[in-house]
């Protein structure tokens, strides 16, 4: 499991103690030991707003093009400054699909650290040729996912405030633009919704070890919200400004799913509306019936696709051969 941004805080309290362990017999010492462990991933608790840093070194206004007026639907992409040959299958297959004009399409990433220099050089050079990469200011790295799609907001928020609907999704994810747009006519009306893969009723892990462990302080409950899979969600925009403010008050969790559409949303009481079209491959018998030709056509979101899977799956979309049930 990654360590947490303010692990060095947390450390700090850790040395005072482990000063107390030595004067304890060796058997009472590793008890203590133990137990300062606990302490030290429980008093990991920290302010959402303390963590974030507001802003965008590359911006990229013009993603949004009339601050969103003429967008039916605004795709954000998150994405790690290494995955370049992902964002790449991306633009070549799907991506293709969001270059209509009335939908706004980039890519977003955290700040790099100033010793990755070639990395940042690298991007920038992609940037260049491409122009959708948005970079916020918080650190990329992974136990910073929540930071990104606080970026993502914040960017929403100030560059794209009139856009109807935000669709936020991965750069391993496989979307079905055609079918999504289908999807949000059918739902125009909708106000304060999020729409995605629900998982209810679920439980925080409490085993430090892993991957997903949140501490008791941290959230306390033992039942999260209901949330969406953060894998792709999509949201009406009238809930991002709202999100964003209640964001920064909250302990922070490295769950973004659950931090954003579980715990926010349901203290905003945004609803939050299971659609089976957004396909989990967890959740198939196997990838031969997940990329069959009709499935890919009557889904919208395909989870943990592979670059070379990305041009399978766009080519089975634009199959006009193929004959399936209400496709
Ligand atoms: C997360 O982002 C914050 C804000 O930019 C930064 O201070 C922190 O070092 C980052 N954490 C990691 C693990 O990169
Ligand atoms: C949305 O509301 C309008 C006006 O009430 C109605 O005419 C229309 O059928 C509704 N559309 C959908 C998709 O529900």
């Amino acid at each position: 499991m990654d360590q947490f941004s303010h692990g060095a805080r947390c450390a700090g309290a850790g040395a005072r103690c482990a000063g107390a362990g030595r004067a304890l017999p060796a058997a009472l010492g590793l008890l203590a030991a133990l137990l300062l462990l606990a302490a030290r991933r429980d008093s990991r608790v920290v302010l959402t707003s303390e963590l974030y840093e507001a802003g965008h070194s590359r911006p990229h206004a013009e993603c949004c093009p009339a601050r969103g007026a003429a967008l039916r639907l605004l795709v954000l992409v998150t994405s790690a400054p290494g995955h370049a040959a992902a964002r790449e299958a991306v633009r070549l297959s799907w991506g293709h699909a969001a270059l209509r004009r009335d939908i706004g399409f980039a890519f977003i990433l955290g700040s790099l650290h100033t010793r990755d220099e070639a990395k940042a050089d690298a991007i920038r050079a992609e940037d260049v040729l491409y122009g959708d990469i948005i970079i916020g200011n918080s650190r990329d790295s992974y136990s910073n996912l929540t930071l990104k799609t606080l970026s993502m907001l914040e960017w929403v928020h100030t560059y794209c405030p009139k856009v109807p609907r935000l669709l936020k999704t991965d750069d391993d994810m496989f979307i079905n633009i055609p079918r999504l747009l289908k999807f949000i006519d059918a739902r125009k009306n909708e106000t304060r919704t999020i729409w995605g893969h629900v998982y209810e009723q679920a439980w925080p892990h409490r085993t430090m070890w892993s991957k997903y462990y949140v501490s008791p302080r941290q959230y306390p409950s033992s039942q999260f919200p209901d949330y969406t899979s953060g894998a792709a969600y999509l949201m009406t925009t009238d809930v991002v400004g709202e999100l964003l403010k209640a964001a920064g008050q909250e302990p922070y969790l490295r769950l973004e799913d659950v931090f954003v559409t579980g715990v926010l949303a349901s203290k905003l009481k945004i609803k939050r509306q299971h659609a089976a079209e957004f396909l989990l491959s967890a959740e198939a018998d196997n990838k031969k019936v997940l990329y069959h030709p009709c499935t890919v056509q009557k889904g919208i979101a395909i989870h943990m696709v592979r670059f070379h899977e990305q041009f399978d799956l766009w080519r089975k979309v634009l199959d006009g051969t193929t004959k399936c049930e209400d496709a």
